[in-house]
């Protein structure tokens, strides 16, 4: 049987990574992998390729004939950018429609919302208008926020080897339900969508648990007999942090440690205060949840990431950012 020929963008990112790993544990595509020409040299491609991975090496602002012949014979193209970079998603789009990719994935991957709530969320909205223009075969996979960011510190110190940004804010109370995912099974979930024809045209949501911040803070005082230190914000300071960095984001546009601030304090208020991260929204947004398709899959569940952590092996994203 032939496999299904999948062509990964951004395959050295934070989700690109598990979506590859996934992939090549499947065992059942033919994939390869896009390597930006300025990044060729990085360590983090050279590992690709010494694993055996297909590569190709190009820009996305290439002239189009290029992206168009890479694309030949690529039947799904899996987009995992780079936040700042989404917009070359549109030469990557006009390309796979003239190559005949059968179904694109725009770089989602990330909680439902309706537009004018998150200028990332915006963004991407963007992008999929441009995939209906272009009649463009399609998949939107958003997710749960991920327990690798939904990590608060605890006071003897024992997890902030694994945290990015430490979450010990409690925003609304603290009661808002959220869907969260383990960022590993983010990558399998792909692999069982890009297979699914049910999947085609759709949007679909997968999370791995619905907590509140009280719930993940409960079990992690259980788990490690710790007594959190909280700070409880009000939805109006949630919305006064979101302003102030949004003009030291407005101020200083190439700075990553404000975009990564600013994406913060849009998650704190979509996530707390309104309650968009919910399976009831994404299902109004018109989400298939992934629950329903693929029942016998069994996801990590926040606790036993927790018990996971505890032993010390949960790997800390994006190593390279400092937030100041
Ligand atoms: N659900 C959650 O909790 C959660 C958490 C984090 C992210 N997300 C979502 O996941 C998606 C990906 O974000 P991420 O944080 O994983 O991305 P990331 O770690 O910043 O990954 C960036 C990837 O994009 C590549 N890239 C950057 N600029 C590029 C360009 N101009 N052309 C081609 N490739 C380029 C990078 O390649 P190089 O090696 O060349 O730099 C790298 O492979 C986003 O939609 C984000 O919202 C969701």
């Amino acid at each position: 049987m032939t496999k299904q020929t999948i062509l990964l963008v951004g395959p050295t990112g934070e989700t690109g990574r598990h979506i590859l790993n996934a992939l090549i544990d499947d065992d059942s595509f033919d994939l390869k992998c896009f390597i930006r020409s300025s990044s060729a040299s990085k360590s983090s491609a050279q590992q690709i390729r010494e694993c055996g991975i297909a590569t190709v090496t190009a820009e996305l602002d290439d002239p189009i004939e290029e992206l168009i012949t890479l694309l030949q014979d690529i039947d799904t193209v899996i987009s995992c950018m780079s936040p700042a970079s989404m917009k070359l998603q549109i030469p990557l789009i006009d390309a796979a429609v003239k190559a005949g990719v059968k179904r694109f994935l725009p770089c989602n991957f990330g909680t439902p919302s309706a537009r004018g709530i998150s200028a990332l969320r915006d963004v991407k909205e963007e992008i999929h208008d441009h995939v209906f223009r272009q009649k463009l075969g399609f998949t939107i996979i958003d997710v749960g926020f991920w327990y690798q960011a939904s990590i608060p510190r605890i006071p003897s110190g024992r997890f902030d080897s694994a945290i990015f940004m430490p979450l010990n804010d409690v925003y609304s109370g603290g009661s808002t339900p959220n869907m969260l995912i383990d960022a590993r099974d983010v990558g399998k979930m792909v692999a069982r969508i890009i297979k699914d024809e049910r999947t085609l045209n759709k949007r679909v949501i997968a999370y791995g648990d619905v907590m509140s911040k009280n719930e993940i803070h409960d079990c992690i005082e259980d788990k490690t007999g710790e007594k959190l230190e909280l700070v409880e914000i009000s939805d109006t300071e949630a919305q006064n942090r979101l302003d102030a960095r949004k003009a030291a984001y407005a101020a200083d546009l190439e700075n990553r440690s404000n975009r990564f601030l600013l994406a913060a304090a849009q998650y704190a208020v979509t996530k707390y205060v309104r309650g968009d991260n919910t399976p009831e929204n994404a299902r109004y947004l018109g989400y298939v949840p992934a629950n329903e398709l693929y029942p016998e899959f069994r996801y990590k569940s926040y606790t036993e990431f927790v018990d996971e952590l505890l032993t010390g092996k949960i790997e800390r994203p994006y190593p390279d950012i400092k937030l100041s």
